[in-house]
């Protein structure tokens, strides 16, 4: 009886504190719910606010004048340029659309990046079908894409092996880079002696390398200490080529075929071919730095063809992508190229599938639509007509194929007539060089004979206002 007794007394115990145990373990459980559905609650009411918050911000806050636009970009982005006050939205073939529908133009082509004008169909669908399948895998692996475009641009510049790096700063500093281990692996030249000649007034880009062969206080003021091992000396001066490369630790010289930004500066005849012939006489690397000039820029392939010379690195960019992507390259032989090691250079990006697949098609797109000859034909045309313009306002034209500058008089602002250029539908932008008094005029390749004359008159019809 009593073990009956116990059993009962036990069993309403477990009962009791079952009861109990679930009733805590359920407000707890409840509790807990709770405080989950009000989290998501909050949750809920903190992405509508954010969202109400976007949509009055695009609503409301949304730029609609070009004024608009500039102030937007002034207040958030970084001061280190300095725009010609348009704002643009869209590019079709040679032409640039702003934000207010005005068309324009576009004579700058992206510092000479966009040859084959603006959103080329051909290179519109690689980027498309590309970006689907595969665009960026570093260089830990191999691809599918580099080795066929390092096989087709090697093939089409005469050079054993390409570098693939991405902006052009970053080809010509490489083009540094093998320079000095070449002079050290090669030449013999003592550790860390290695002298890199360059020619003054060059513009090669931004990085500390570059800027500290600049002689532009405006590109390198600043910014020191500065890369040691650097020198440089007068464009179009043979002797002073001699003077600094016979130095026997002198690895290289770097020289643009014709200087961009120092304002279209073409090199006197038999320039070019003397730096290769000193060059080669005293075992000095010749780096030809064709960033801009490259890729039928001047009426040939590279503009060092002009010149019927092969120097021994050449470095490519801008229009290696057809103004899609940044896209440079180092060409050289294994000789030279092969210095550089595994694990000794590099870039995340350089090479990547969608990079390798636009260079190839922009690069086709200049052979099959013979854009150098086209800009052989129309750089004529274009020079022509620049040079009947009032020689109160214009002192010199000069260039090659379509990459032509204009040398403005010293008492009107060449950024004046950038602006009064714009306002008449033609967007381009002065150079650096020469207190900024030369005016770049670098339309797409494709521009065709009614637009380059159309462009022609509105440059002839400025101009005449400051006569
Ligand atoms: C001759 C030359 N080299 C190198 C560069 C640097 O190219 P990026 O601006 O893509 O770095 C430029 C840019 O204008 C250039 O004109």
């Amino acid at each position: 009886m009593t073990s009956v007794l116990r059993v009962v007394a036990l069993t309403i115990g477990c009962a009791v504190a079952l009861v109990w145990f679930q009733s805590v373990s359920y407000s707890f459980v409840e509790m807990l719910s709770r405080a989950v559905r009000l989290q998501n609650t909050c949750i809920a009411a903190t992405r509508q606010a954010s969202s109400a918050a976007g949509r009055s911000h695009s609503e409301a806050g949304k730029p609609a004048t070009t004024d608009e636009y500039i102030a937007r970009e002034k207040k958030y982005g970084a001061h280190n340029y300095d725009p010609i006050k348009v704002v643009l939205a869209e590019g079709k073939g040679v032409k640039l659309r702003d934000v207010e529908g005005k068309w324009y133009y576009d004579f700058l082509s992206g510092y000479s990046a966009v040859s084959p004008g603006h959103c080329h169909p051909r290179l519109v669908e690689v980027m498309n079908s590309q970006a689907r399948k595969l665009t960026l895998t570093s260089r830990a692996f191999y691809t599918n894409v580099l080795g066929e475009y390092a096989e087709f641009v090697t093939k089409l510049f005469g050079y054993d092996k390409v570098l693939p790096m991405n902006s052009g700063v970053e080809g010509s500093e490489t083009s540094v880079k093998l320079a000095r281990r070449w002079a050290y692996d090669v030449k013999g030249v003592p550790k860390y002696k290695a002298k890199v000649v360059f020619a003054r007034d060059n513009f090669w880009g931004r990085s500390i390398a570059a800027v500290s062969a600049s002689n532009d206080p405006d590109s390198y003021g600043g910014y020191g200490p500065f890369v040691p091992g650097f020198e440089s000396i007068p464009y179009n001066d043979l002797a002073a080529v001699e003077r600094a490369i016979s130095d026997p630790n002198c690895a290289a010289y770097m020289v643009e075929p014709i200087q961009g930004e120092a304002g279209i500066v073409v090199p006197k005849p038999g320039y070019m071919q003397g730096v290769r012939e000193l060059c080669t006489k005293h075992n000095v690397l010749m780096i030809a730095d064709e960033v801009q000039t490259g890729c039928g820029r001047t009426g040939k392939l590279l503009c060092s063809h002009h010149y019927d010379i092969r120097p021994d690195i050449v470095v490519l960019g801008k229009a290696l992508s057809g103004g899609m992507y940044p896209v440079s390259g180092v060409l050289c032989d294994d000789d030279i190229m092969l210095n550089i090691k595994p694990g000794q250079h590099g870039s995340t990006y350089g090479g990547n599938p969608l990079a390798c697949r636009l260079a190839i098609e922009a690069l086709r797109i200049i052979i099959d639509e013979k854009l150098p000859e086209n800009a052989t034909n129309m750089g004529k045309i274009l020079r022509t007509r620049l040079r009947a313009l009032p020689g109160e306002v214009v002192s010199e034209v000069r260039g090659k194929g379509l990459l032509c500058g204009v040398v403005i008089n010293p008492n009107i602002s060449a950024k004046e007539v950038c602006t009064k250029l714009m306002k008449n539908g033609l967007l381009t932008k002065n150079t650096h060089g020469t207190d900024g008094n030369i005016i770049r005029f670098a339309p797409p390749l494709t521009i065709n004979e009614a637009e380059i004359n159309e462009a022609a008159d509105i440059i002839m019809k400025t101009m005449q206002t400051f006569a």
